[in-house]
């Protein structure tokens, strides 16, 4: 397969070094100079981990040269239904996703469900936690984003999230640390005056969100339309 690479940072290295792995090909990179159109077209899928700032251009950019693009930007997101429209409207095909590792996957449904069982129990408070290495732009995670708009899909008591200490008894609370060396780690608590159920996942490594994103890469060519890692993990 003829990778295209868009962002060639933290991120673009170790998905480089997967694809060499797994008998892929980089036939192209681009930074923020921007993307030359002839060499994308070339081609047969792109993955993107740029800056929140580039995500949404650089995604429009491959559906225009009609090459399918893998998107782990986080930052974004208010564009994601605007790119959803584009998607259908250029018949491309995408797929987005705030986290590529299984592990979070798999921990993403053990959220939904355990805030699904919480509709029984308002004696406790939810909250969300998440860490992550200081050079990282964004706050919240797009993971931890994710995480609490599950639990209010889930848990009828809540909605909206926020990062502010003053909060709504309906707003999930998130809170986000910045350390050395974190490639990230995200903790949900439900606490209760009696006790505390925690799930906690963390990364010990950026391998599993590039092995994911070459998964998601490696799924995608001769198919159309707007994808999930649920479709690519059969979760
Ligand atoms: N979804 C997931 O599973 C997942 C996992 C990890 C990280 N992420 C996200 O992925 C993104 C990248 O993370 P990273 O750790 O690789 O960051 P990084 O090391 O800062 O790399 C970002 C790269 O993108 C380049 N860039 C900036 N603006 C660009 C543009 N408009 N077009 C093309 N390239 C551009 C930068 O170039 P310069 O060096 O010239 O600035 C840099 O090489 C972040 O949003 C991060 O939150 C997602």
């Amino acid at each position: 397969m003829k990778v295209a690479l868009i962002g060639y940072g933290k991120m673009g290295h170790s998905i480089e070094s997967i694809l060499a792995e797994r008998g892929h090909e980089v036939t192209a990179r681009f930074g923020r100079d921007g993307i030359d159109k002839q060499a994308l077209q070339k081609a047969d899928v792109a993955i993107e981990f740029t800056r929140p700032e580039g995500a949404f251009g650089n995604i429009a950019a491959c559906f225009e040269c009609s090459v399918p693009v893998v998107s782990g930007t986080t930052g974004w997101l208010a564009r994601y239904d605007e790119a959803v429209k584009l998607c259908e409207r250029e018949e491309g095909t995408f797929l987005y996703a705030s986290n590529f590792s299984l592990g979070v996957n798999l921990f993403f449904e053990v959220n939904r469900h355990l805030a699904r069982i919480m509709n029984a129990y308002p004696e406790y408070e939810v909250d969300i936690e998440e860490i992550h290495h200081t050079e990282k732009k964004d706050a919240p995670s797009g993971t931890a984003i994710t995480l609490a708009e599950q639990i209010e899909d889930q848990l009828k008591r809540k909605e909206g999230w926020t990062m502010d200490e003053q909060h709504s008894k309906e707003q999930i609370h998130i809170s986000a640390k910045r350390e050395p060396d974190v490639p990230g780690t995200h903790i949900i608590r439900y606490l209760s005056e009696i006790d505390t159920i925690q799930i906690e996942h963390t990364a010990h490594s950026r391998k599993g969100f590039a092995l994911g994103a070459v998964l998601a890469a490696e799924f995608l060519p001769g198919k159309k339309g707007v994808y999930t890692m649920k479709d690519v993990l059969k979760i």
